[in-house]
C-alpha cells in the first residue's frame, strides 16, 4: 500500500557532487547464494579491501539485520520477500548517498532479486556465489545445513526451501575453486572499472 498525502522533496546535494567527492559513484553489489556460499565472507573482507582503496562502502548482511531492522521476520517465503524488499530499499538509499553497498543475503527468489534491481537501477549488480549445494553443506559454517537435515530447521534454503539461482548475473564466482583473496582481487577490479570516476 502507498500513502496518500506525500510530496517528494528534492535534495540540495546533487548525486554526481556526492560522486566527485568519493572519486566514485555509488552502486550495490548484490550477493546470493545458498547459505555457506561465502556471501559475508567475501562481503566484509571485500569492505576492507575496498576501504583501504578509498570507498566509501558498507556491507548490509542477512544474519546481522535479521537482528535490528528484520528482526520481526522469519523464512517463510513472504517473510523472505519483505526481508529483501527492505534491503532493496535501504540498498538504494546508500547507494544514493554514494556509497558502494556489499548485500549478503540468500534472496533466494528471482522476483524478489528483479525488485531489488527495479528499485536500484543500473547500479544494482548481481554476484552469484555458487560452489553448489554439496560444498556448502560440506562446509557447514553454523552447523546449520546438520540441523535442517535433522527436522530441526523448517524451510532451510536448499534442503526444504527453493534457491532460485540468477540467469544471467553480472559476476559468478565460483568460491569452490578460488581462494578469498582470489575473489577479493576479481571483485577489487570489476569495482574499480565499474564505480571509480575517471
Ligand atoms: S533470506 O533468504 O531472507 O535472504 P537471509 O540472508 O536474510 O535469508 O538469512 C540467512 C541466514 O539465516 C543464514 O545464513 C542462516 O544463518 C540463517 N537461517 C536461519 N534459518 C534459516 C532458514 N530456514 N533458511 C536459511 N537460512 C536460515
Amino acid at each position: 500500500m502507498v500513502s496518500s498525502n506525500i510530496t517528494a522533496v528534492s535534495h540540495g546535494v546533487s548525486e554526481q557532487q556526492r560522486w566527485q567527492k568519493h572519486g566514485h559513484s555509488g552502486g550495490v553489489l548484490w550477493f546470493t547464494g545458498l547459505s555457506g556460499s561465502g556471501k559475508s565472507t567475501l562481503a566484509m573482507a571485500l569492505e576492507v579491501e575496498l576501504f583501504a582503496r578509498g570507498y566509501e562502502t558498507f556491507v548490509l548482511d542477512g544474519d546481522n539485520l535479521r537482528h535490528g531492522l528484520n528482526a520481526n521476520l522469519g523464512f517463510s517465503d513472504e517473510d523472505r520477500s519483505e526481508n529483501i524488499r527492505r534491503v532493496g530499499e535501504v540498498a538504494a538509499l546508500f547507494a544514493k548517498s554514494g556509497v558502494v553497498v556489499l548485500t549478503a543475503f540468500i534472496s533466494p527468489f528471482i522476483s524478489d532479486r528483479n525488485r531489488a534491481r527495479d528499485i536500484i537501477g543500473d547500479a544494482f549488480h548481481e554476484i552469484h556465489l555458487d560452489p553448489g549445494l554439496a560444498a556448502c553443506e560440506a562446509r557447514d559454517p553454523k552447523g546449520l545445513y546438520k540441523k535442517a537435515r535433522a527436522g530441526e530447521i523448517p524451510d532451510f534454503t536448499g534442503i526444504s526451501s527453493p534457491y532460485e539461482a540468477p540467469e544471467s548475473p553480472e559476476l559468478r564466482i565460483d568460491t569452490q575453486q578460488q581462494s578469498v583473496e582470489q575473489s577479493i582481487e576479481q571483485l577489487s577490479v570489476y569495482v574499480d572499472r565499474i564505480f571509480r570516476l575517471a
